[in-house]
């Protein structure tokens, strides 16, 4: 039920910090460590490679995930559209792991590579907030998000669950194969959840900025670099499908390669700079688009903004800024759309779960 709420969206948004914080305990035990079943353990430990299969929102969360176990469990790992995937496989590895990656677990393209990969023999982990449906019946193991119902058709608690969830099932391989993580993870992932305490009280400010620098555009830009160009691709999908406003996201450095062509007087850009490593640069890509004419709302985080900032997000885990910086971009979605009084909860021609190819 939506109880107070207008919609079930702005519901689920506010919800993320009660289910970071869900995640923490059910992925933890008494002596504060890790709770992995011990078969997926074995199989991070024993795969060569992993295959992230995933669709929309989905898929732009396994791309987090991707960083994730690289960096932590020292895995390869590749991300596909699970639509492509299907019929345009790439070389696979001696001894893939396949990750489904699906709120609703019934995805019919997932589902297509799914019963295609189980035909050759292959292990999959599916990743769900729906623990009995298709995709995580037919996989071999499950793991759940724990975010209860996601009503509205666009994924906004589900995206972070997915991140989070791949964030344990990481630093669990990361042990499991040996390497020593050098931050404690709850910690971390409750720093992160009082983060976004912090941003889903400041709807006003958001509001407001969504007045600024949407309200009348037709066109958007998102970008972003490394963890930011993820959640720009976000930012970009969670603004089009609600309000119509044709959105794209894009890296930072990609920009002068085409897209910039596009950039005119008072065209918005979004601009995340959450990444230390990258922030010089982002900032120049910026200068860039504001050269143009662009009207740049930057994003960025405690410890990295500048005079200019439109809003700065609190300081969490380089790791894990994603978690939070997706937050105000979906709530600025949620304002751009209901501003322009569409149908927040059931965008047009788009369905909760896609059951068709
Ligand atoms: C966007 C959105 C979709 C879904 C996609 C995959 O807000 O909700 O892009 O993420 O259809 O759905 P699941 O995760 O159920 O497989």
């Amino acid at each position: 039920e939506k109880g107070t709420y207008a919609h079930f969206m702005l519901k689920e948004i506010d919800e993320q910090p009660i289910v970071m914080r869900k995640i923490i305990k059910e992925y933890q035990d008494e002596h504060g460590d890790l709770i992995i079943n011990e078969s997926i353990r074995a199989a991070m430990k024993s795969c060569d490679r992993i295959y992230i299969i995933a669709a929309g929102t989905s898929y732009h969360a396994g791309l987090v995930g991707k960083n994730l176990i690289e960096k932590l469990a020292h895995i390869p790992v590749e991300v596909h559209v699970s639509s492509e995937f299907s019929y345009n496989m790439p070389l696979l590895s001696e001894n893939p792991l396949f990750i489904f990656i699906s709120q609703s677990g019934e995805t019919a393209d997932s589902r297509t590579v799914l019963v295609k990969i189980k035909e050759m023999g292959y292990p999959a982990l599916t990743i769900t907030n729906v623990p009995g449906s298709t995709l995580s019946r037919e996989a071999d193991y499950t793991l759940h998000l724990h975010a209860g119902p996601e009503i509205a058709v666009a994924s906004t608690k589900a995206y972070t669950a997915q991140i989070a969830v791949l964030a344990i099932l990481a630093a669990d391989s990361a042990q499991a194969r040996g390497y020593d993580l050098e931050f404690d993870l709850f910690q971390e992932l409750g720093i992160v959840a009082n983060a976004m305490d912090v941003l889903t009280a400041q709807k006003e400010e958001l509001e407001q900025l969504t007045r600024d620098y949407l309200e009348t555009t037709r066109n958007a830009f998102f970008i972003g670099r490394s963890m930011d160009y993820y959640v720009s691709l976000e930012g970009a999908l969670k603004l089009k499908e609600i309000s119509y406003i044709q959105a794209e996201g894009f890296a930072g450095g990609e920009l002068k390669h085409g897209t910039i062509a596009l950039i005119e007087k008072g065209t918005p850009v979004i601009g995340l700079a959450t990444q230390a490593n990258v922030n010089y640069s982002i900032r120049g890509n910026i200068q860039e688009v504001v050269a143009r004419g662009a009207n740049a709302l930057i994003i960025s985080m405690k410890g990295l903004e500048q005079d200019d900032d439109a809003f700065v997000i609190p300081a969490v885990h380089e790791l894990f800024t994603s978690l939070v910086a997706v937050i105000p971009l979906q709530i600025i979605a949620y304002y751009a759309a209901l501003h322009r009084g569409a149908d927040v909860d059931k965008p047009r021609n788009l369905a909760k779960s896609v059951t068709v190819e």
